[in-house]
């Protein structure tokens, strides 16, 4: 076993006063939290101002998955950590190498830069249709991760049926943030490929994403400790 995953609870409402609620009650026992592109669209800098006031000791994980020419990229990162110094921010990996590197060497010391590598909802038609022709999502995944790697990143974003093959690929020391986590008997909703929170830290991942499991729950705060206490438990055996 592995060091216990840190959970960044996703901030996902139109809601300024429920997100800043959350913040303040959810933020203190997850020890992260998420910020989107609906929420930064939504609410601007001072919603994420917002945020980080009503929970300052969480980490933040900014994500807005950047994608540009390097030059507009590195604008984006130095501009968004000089203003919040977020623990994590990320980018495209389809940018390219020359994009990713720039954005590190624009990224602050504080902020660890991730990578999406292909989107857990593209099918294999759609990445046909948009030039992945012949390779299996697995081959894309590992060549968009080590070209990550390549270019200096601390990691990627990535489904949990990835989390060995980037590992085995990658090194542990490469980070993995990782969605579509559900605690056992929690709804799925809209997530096709599910771990639970012990499934996913067993097998090494740095960080989880975990929204509605914990939002959606009648006592969001409780749910959060439940699934932390389930990580300890996890660790202690
Ligand atoms: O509510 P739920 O736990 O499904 O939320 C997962 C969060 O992770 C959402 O904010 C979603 O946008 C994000 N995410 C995802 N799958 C990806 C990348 C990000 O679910 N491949």
């Amino acid at each position: 076993m592995t060091s216990t995953p840190t959970i960044f609870c996703a901030l996902d409402t139109s809601d300024l006063d429920q997100a800043k609620h959350w913040a303040k009650t959810i933020g203190p026992i997850t020890k992260g939290l998420k910020v989107g592109m609906e929420f930064v669209n939504s609410f601007g800098p001072q919603g994420i101002e917002a945020v980080q006031e009503s929970c300052p000791q969480a980490a933040l994980f900014i994500d807005l998955k950047f994608h540009d020419i390097p030059n507009t990229v590195a604008g984006a990162v130095r501009t968004t950590c000089a203003r919040f110094s977020p623990a994590y921010l990320n980018v495209h990996a389809a940018g390219g190498k020359t994009m990713m590197q720039a954005a590190k060497d624009a990224c602050s010391a504080q902020t660890k830069l991730l990578a999406v590598t292909i989107l857990t909802s593209l099918s294999h038609d759609e990445l046909t249709a948009i030039g992945y022709e012949g390779q299996d999502v697995a081959t894309s995944v590992k060549r968009l991760a080590q070209l990550t790697k390549d270019s200096g990143l601390d990691g990627v974003v990535c489904s949990s049926q990835e989390i060995t093959l980037i590992r085995e690929h990658c090194g542990a020391s490469f980070e993995t943030m990782v969605p579509g986590i559900r605690p056992a008997g929690s709804d799925i909703g809209d997530q096709k490929r599910i771990m639970t929170p012990s499934e996913a830290a067993t097998l090494g991942a740095t960080n989880l994403v975990i929204g509605r499991p914990i939002t959606g729950a009648p006592d969001p705060a409780a749910a959060a400790q439940t699934i932390i206490q389930s990580l300890n438990k996890e660790k202690a055996a």
